[in-house]
């Protein structure tokens, strides 16, 4: 008997119970939600279906779940069930880690046994609240953390002190840190009232403290911070300590972002 070599990182071949290889593309799909089989069908008639980049013009397309990329009118969505994200609303005074051996409140406490695996995307201070992404893939989670993706991330920060007018050109020109430059990607005065200001500002790096550090820098101390947007996912109006499923669409646009 011929002995084939396997390689690392190779994966095992899917197989129906007819030995055919991969599953079929509309029971993918169907599977992940986006219509019964029967309305699948159409969809991939109407040439709304893509795989690996091209539209499916057949139908019958067998594919492998772990490893093709598809897109549903243009977006690319997960269809795999064995992985979930989730978005949090992280409190105030809540630590990122999923445990901790001080005793305090951590994000790992508020998910409880959710799902088996789940990590932290990256990190918020105790004292910042908003927007926190927990996944169980692993890989997700790195790219996504990783400063080499330069995933935008976007900050509500209320500041003691009125802005100048020239601090967006300043802040989109660069500030010097004692760990280095930084740089937003784009800067709005949202309101002023009693001494106070709220701003917005998207920013595609995670340096500690980075955007507490760059308003004292420029002489406007941090009061509240709220991380509103990370990439395309957004806190909208999920209220504080509330957890929820990204839906297909939400991770295949992470996906995307970080080349997945
Ligand atoms: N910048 C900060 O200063 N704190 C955070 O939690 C996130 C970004």
């Amino acid at each position: 008997m011929e002995l084939a070599p396997v390689h690392p990182g190779d994966r095992a071949p899917v197989e129906d119970e007819e030995g055919r290889q991969g599953e079929r593309l509309q029971k993918v799909l169907a599977r992940a939600g986006v219509g019964s089989r029967r309305v699948v069908e159409d969809m991939i008639d109407e040439g709304r279906i893509a795989v690996d980049g091209k539209t499916v013009l057949v139908q019958g397309m067998r594919v492998d779940p772990r490893t093709v990329q598809i897109s549903v009118d243009g977006s690319r969505i997960e269809i795999r069930n064995d992985r979930v994200t989730y978005a949090m609303n992280k409190p105030y005074g809540v630590i990122t880690a999923m445990s901790d051996d001080r005793g305090r409140a951590t994000v790992g406490d508020m998910v409880g046994d959710l799902a088996k695996g789940l990590v932290h995307v990256g990190r918020l201070d105790q004292d910042t609240e908003g927007l926190l992404l927990l996944t169980t893939d692993g890989e997700l989670a790195h790219r996504l953390a990783h400063p080499s993706y330069e995933v935008s991330k976007t900050y509500m920060a209320q500041v003691s002190g009125s802005v100048p007018r020239d601090l967006g050109k300043r802040l989109r020109h660069g500030v010097e840190l004692e760990d280095g430059p930084v740089r937003v990607d784009s800067f709005q005065l949202m309101d002023t009232h009693a001494g106070q200001s709220v701003v917005e500002l998207v920013l595609h790096e995670g340096r500690k403290h980075i955007v507490r550090r760059l308003l004292a820098e420029v002489g406007l101390p941090v009061t509240r911070l709220v991380r509103t947007a990370v990439g395309p996912v957004q806190l909208a109006r999920m209220r504080t300590g509330v957890i929820r499923r990204l839906s297909r669409a939400e991770v295949g646009a992470l996906q995307e972002l970080v080349g997945l």
